[in-house]
């Protein structure tokens, strides 16, 4: 035979052999060299595992999209373990123990930047007063701090109610009978134009449009940060024309739409936190990118947040038909003169209140929260972690997988609520965040969606059409189009 063909043959198995070791395998080849960059180890010099590195963003896409169940495969790795966001080391923590040792120093922490979740997602979001630090944060959070106090929420309270009172109306204000409802779209829009309404005043018919509008551009925009890959990195500018001028069209309207309704309400309603709080941009004294993106963050990084908890408030008490019709007897027996009241909807001590905390306990928005770093070495889990490492707490270990909360962990069962000390809750529990950090919005957030559900229950019973559950996994089918990936659940609403 002609040895060219030998020749051409040999080259070809050759090349055929590359291609399983280095292109197959080059996640394999990415992970060691990974290791070795960032070796971490415990007393006994035991390098920290975790699950192999993938291509091409680490497990930055897991984390959030299928975070449910890479909590539980991933705890395989131990109490303590390695994940990558792209190239960057996470180190999660599962334990209220490690928890407590990591925010022993929590005044001092600072976020990781743009969450490790890279260019693109710094555009976004880099600059929202959740992910600065120092005293940049500092000046951020006392710009916005007067508004969201207990004190401040509670004097909004009679106007969180009625918006509640009317939006619940609509959801079927033709049909008398039993109608069946996506329980995420229906529900969605309450925190997102209450919220809103917070910011803004009300908001006119073609206000709430474009605000509206905005919020799904924003949400398109967030797609990128999912895709990752090249969207990590500054160059994208180069390459992906079409989705910089998305970018930048999107970050001059948004500023515009800011603009504009505070021209409108500076006369009308000067007691605004919009006018409060655009006023120092337009002086120069407050960076308008940094105030942009916290609103940014708190109208639409928190629709999926405020959405999810809502949707799962509601789908846990239709799953639960006895704690459904208890809590609307406490509803029924709280109000005054026939109305409900707000000093019920704000309660600390009813079995609204627990079914609240129950629900936010079995329904973490995040399985793996915001990555942030101490500035002090740290002992976790018996390893020994540099300083400035990022750490992530895995909510869903801390929530359920935790023998704090017995063997009926998995029930819904908010009684338990009733006997718990608040300090054993302070480390066993994943909300509003654990730290100097905590959520800006928490008293916020709890009375708009107790309030919601108070008035939702006083005009529906609501239960589960069977058989919504995937069969599989025994859980819903989720929505995996944003970063907190919502179920895909259905409510039978039956006007009482
Ligand atoms: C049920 C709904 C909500 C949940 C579960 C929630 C949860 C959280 C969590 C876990 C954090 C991070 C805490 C940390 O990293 O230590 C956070 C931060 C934040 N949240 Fe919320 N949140 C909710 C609703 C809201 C609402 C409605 C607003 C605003 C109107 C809001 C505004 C903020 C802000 C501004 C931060 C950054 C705080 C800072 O870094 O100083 N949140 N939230
Ligand atoms: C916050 O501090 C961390 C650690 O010092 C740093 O890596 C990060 O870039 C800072 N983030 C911002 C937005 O400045
Ligand atoms: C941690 O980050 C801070 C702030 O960026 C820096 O000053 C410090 O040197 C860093 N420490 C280590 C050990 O890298």
């Amino acid at each position: 035979m002609d040895s060219n063909i030998w020749n051409i043959f040999l080259v070809l198995a050759l090349f055929t052999l590359l291609r399983v070791f280095v292109v197959q395998r080059r996640s394999l080849l990415v992970s060691l060299f990974l290791h070795l960059l960032h070796p971490i180890r415990d007393r006994q010099g035991r390098q920290i595992s975790g699950p192999p590195w993938i291509w091409a963003n680490g497990h930055m896409i897991d984390k959030f999209l299928d975070g449910r169940a890479k909590s539980k495969e991933w705890r395989a790795y131990g109490a303590v373990y390695r994940i990558w966001s792209c190239g960057i080391p996470e180190i999660v923590i599962t334990t209220a123990e490690d928890v407590r040792a990591f925010h022993s120093d929590s005044d001092q922490h600072a976020k990781s930047r743009s969450s490790n979740g890279g260019w693109f997602f710094h555009q976004l979001l880099g600059e929202c007063m959740g992910l600065i630090n120092g005293s940049r944060w500092k000046e951020v959070r006392g710009e916005f701090q007067h508004a969201f106090t207990h004190r401040a929420v509670m004097d909004m309270s009679p106007s969180i109610s009625q918006y509640a009172r009317d939006y619940v109306k609509d959801i079927c204000s033709e049909s008398s009978g039993p109608i069946v409802v996506h329980a995420a779209n229906t529900l969605a829009k309450f925190p997102f134009f209450c919220t809103a309404k917070y910011l803004y005043g009300p908001l006119s018919r073609e206000e709430k449009d474009e605000l509206w509008a905005l919020g799904q551009r924003n949400l398109a925009l967030m797609r990128y940060v999912l895709a990752g890959g090249i969207y990590r990195f500054a160059m994208c500018r180069l390459f992906c024309t079409g989705t910089a001028k998305e970018l930048d069209v999107f970050r001059r309207d948004w500023s515009n739409f800011n603009e504009k309704i505070y021209q409108t309400r500076r006369t009308s309603s000067p007691a605004c936190l919009i006018v409060s709080i655009w006023k120092p941009v337009k002086e120069g004294t407050m960076k308008e990118s940094e105030v942009l993106q916290t609103i940014s963050e708190m109208l639409f990084a928190n629709l999926d947040v405020s959405s999810h908890v809502l949707t799962w408030f509601v789908t846990l008490l239709a799953e639960n038909t006895e704690v459904q019709q208890r809590l609307r007897e406490e509803v029924e027996s709280s109000k005054v003169s026939g109305v409900v009241s707000g000093e019920y909807c704000n309660s600390k001590d009813s079995l609204l209140r627990s079914c609240w905390l129950e629900s936010l306990r079995l329904r973490p928005f995040t399985s793996f929260a915001i990555p942030e770093s101490s500035p002090s070495p740290k002992i976790l889990g018996g390893y020994q972690i540099p300083a400035n490492a990022s750490i992530v707490v895995d909510t869903h270990s801390i929530n359920i997988e935790n023998p704090l909360w017995g063997a009926d962990t998995h029930q819904f069962r908010p009684e338990r609520f009733a006997v718990i000390k608040p300090s054993e809750l302070r480390y066993n529990f994943f909300a509003f965040g654990f730290g100097t950090r905590k959520c800006l919005g928490q008293h916020f957030a709890e009375s708009m969606l107790k309030t919601f559900v108070v008035h939702l229950l006083d005009h529906y019973t609501v239960s589960i059409p069977s058989p919504s559950k995937h069969s599989g996994s025994g859980d819903y089918d989720l929505t995996r189009d944003s970063w907190v990936p919502t179920s895909n659940v259905h409510l039978i609403l039956t006007k009482i």
